[in-house]
């Protein structure tokens, strides 16, 4: 797989974990939401730290462009990161509506950067940055 396939991959397994956790929340199933949210978070978690930590930094350097996309993207995980302390404090709450709620929010949030990355900023990563692939490998496995 190269690296926008493997990156692509992140995305849509955290796609199906956040789906998941929000079937289990519609089906009162608390301790398989909790299991699923986990699963997601930690999974974002690492997923935005390849890209914060090795990706975006290789593709500045590339590039000279520092202020540029990866500013933006760097922006957006704040933004969603800031959505999983809401999920969390619902989760614990085990209050259905407010799950829902900023769930809703967090798809529509992911959906349009996933696409801007998927579309754009990672196919500039594997036109610029030398070696993508092996470093997309090395990182996701690490
Ligand atoms: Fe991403």
């Amino acid at each position: 797989m190269n690296a926008i396939e493997q990156l692509t991959r992140q995305h849509r397994h955290c796609d199906t974990s956040l789906v998941q956790a929000e079937r289990a929340v519609r089906q009162g199933d608390w301790l398989a939401a909790n299991q699923a949210f986990q699963r997601f978070e930690h999974d974002m978690l690492a997923h935005f730290a390849l890209e914060e930590e090795q990706l975006f930094p290789a593709f500045e350097t590339a590039t000279g462009m520092s202020m540029g996309p990866t500013v933006v993207m760097r922006n957006e995980h704040a933004e969603m990161r800031e959505t999983f302390l809401d999920l969390r404090d619902a989760l614990q709450a085990e209050s259905g509506a407010d799950y829902l709620g900023h769930s809703e929010t967090l798809l529509i949030l992911m959906q349009q950067h996933n696409m801007k990355e998927e579309n754009i900023l990672y196919p500039m990563c594997a036109q610029h940055v030398a070696d993508v692939d092996a470093l997309v490998s090395r990182a996701s496995a690490a």
